[in-house]
């Protein structure tokens, strides 16, 4: 077992040490915000995460999980760093690593001793050679350092589970040493005989950016299968699973919908493009899944323009569902950001409601109407669209709803709604990829 710091208290860095520590090892979380790591000391979690309270609350209590904001202390004194910081988007689309090298700076003149330097954070391919080359440059010593990639794999809302019990678990190096670190922090899971794979560094950056552009992929595939599917009088669910089935294709990640939003994907994938841009090399596959991505996110608001009869002025639309997937607070790049836009724009009133990204949503969009349920935001409202699939929603009750509302009419960009049910209580609706439009 060893003694990591982790620096980036994000959702990466946040679930990361939670999880190592749980293992057994002896975890710092630190940040460069005290206000942050105040709150963290005093129990209070920053991100919305199911599971993930509980897993810091147990770890701290442990002892073996503590929280800093002594960033030089901390790497001084641990055999491995994580990095964990943000790489947002540029203005270019490419990846922003300035916080990345400002970590790495400062590892490289805290190092006293040998250290396991390892990247969590999504970073294209070739910031691990970036990072030893800065770090070389920048040490006052010669203590010698390995570097490691060790991608996330991490869903929000599942990402305490994804991190106990991965899918696989990816580490690029260059040593043997550096292995067998590595092989220590994640001891459990090898004797789970989870999958391992043990790459060089290159290979293991490349792995996160082809498996995240992949999913995005295939949802934009479905998207565009259902689009189809809305003109040929097919049901999209049904070509999912009758496609599904195949074991080459599997069933995840073909559930059509506004496409996809989060920090990840939208990020991803256009950091993807670049650098393969650079290299001289055209993904068409990947430019196509972006470009199909921001058109489903119009095509939602032409569903909702004709559901309206091409006027939406003075109309009152009920949106249900803010973040961009169930069981988080996170509106980043969430669909609902640009039908909220789009419907502002067209003179309508937006009523809204999600059962935890309200004041996350209110941060772009202060003006609109936030409720606290959605039979509140539905009340005399001209028509519901739902935008994420929260199981709450699942289960409302579709008599309830049409006594509620002004007009019974349902945008269902989700699909989480049953179409005979719909039909059975008089409902005008339309959704994605299931040509029932009445
Ligand atoms: C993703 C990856 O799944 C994870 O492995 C990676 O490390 C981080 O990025 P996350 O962004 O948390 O995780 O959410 P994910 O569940 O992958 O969904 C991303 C978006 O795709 C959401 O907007 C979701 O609604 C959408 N989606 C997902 C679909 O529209 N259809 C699907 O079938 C699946």
């Amino acid at each position: 077992m060893k003694k990591i710091t982790i620096v980036g208290t994000g959702y990466v860095g946040l679930v990361t040490g939670a999880g190592l520590s749980d293992f057994g090892n002896e975890v710092t979380c630190v940040d460069i915000s005290k206000t942050k790591i105040n709150d963290l000391k005093n129990g209070i979690i920053p991100i919305y995460e199911p599971g993930l309270d509980e897993l810091i609350l147990k770890n701290t209590n442990s002892g073996r999980l503590k929280f800093s904001t002594n960033i030089e202390h901390s790497i001084q004194n641990c055999e491995v760093v994580f990095i964990a910081v943000g790489t947002p988007e540029k203005e270019n689309g490419e990846a922003d690593l300035s916080s990345v090298r400002s970590v790495a700076k400062t590892i490289a003149k805290n190092i006293t001793n040998y250290v396991v330097v390892c990247t969590k954070s999504t970073v294209p391919v070739g910031t691990g050679a970036m990072i030893v080359n800065y770090i070389n440059q920048n040490k006052k010593n010669d203590i010698q350092f390995d570097y490691v990639s060790n991608p996330e794999f991490l869903r929000e809302g599942s990402a305490v589970r994804d991190f106990l019990w991965p899918d696989r678990i990816v580490i690029g190096a260059r040593t043997t040493d550096a292995y067998s670190v590595m092989e220590d922090i994640y001891k459990p899971l090898y004797r789970n005989k989870k999958p391992i794979i043990l790459t060089n560094i290159e290979t293991a950056e490349m792995i996160k950016y082809s498996a995240n552009a992949f999913l995005a992929l295939k949802i934009s595939y479905i998207n565009e299968v259902a689009n189809l599917c809305e003109k040929v009088g097919a049901d999209v669910h049904q070509v999912a699973i009758g496609m599904g089935q195949d074991g080459r294709i599997s069933s995840k990640f073909l559930h059509p919908g506004p496409g996809f939003g989060g920090s990840c994907f939208p990020k991803d994938t256009k950091a993807f493009s670049i650098l393969s841009e650079k290299h001289g090399i055209s993904m068409k596959t990947i430019d196509a899944a972006i470009d199909i991505n921001e058109v489903q996110k119009v095509r939602m608001f032409d569903k909702l323009n004709k559901l309206l009869k091409f006027n939406l002025n003075n109309k009152t639309i009920s949106i249900l569902g803010l973040s961009f997937k169930p069981n988080t607070d996170d509106v980043r790049e969430s669909p609902a950001i640009y039908m909220i836009k789009m419907i502002i724009e067209n003179n309508g009133f937006v009523n809204a409601f999600d059962p935890v990204a309200n004041d996350a949503m209110k941060v772009q969009f202060p003006k609109i109407n936030y409720f606290d349920s959605w039979k509140d935001c539905c009340k005399n409202a001209d028509v519901v669209v739902i935008m994420t699939e929260w199981n709450e929603f699942r289960g409302i009750d579709l008599k309830v709803l049409k006594k509620v509302l002004k007009n019974p009419c349902i945008l269902d960009t989700r699909n989480i709604f049953s179409i005979n049910k719909l039909n059975e209580y008089g409902f005008i609706f339309d959704n994605v990829g299931r040509n029932n439009i009445k």
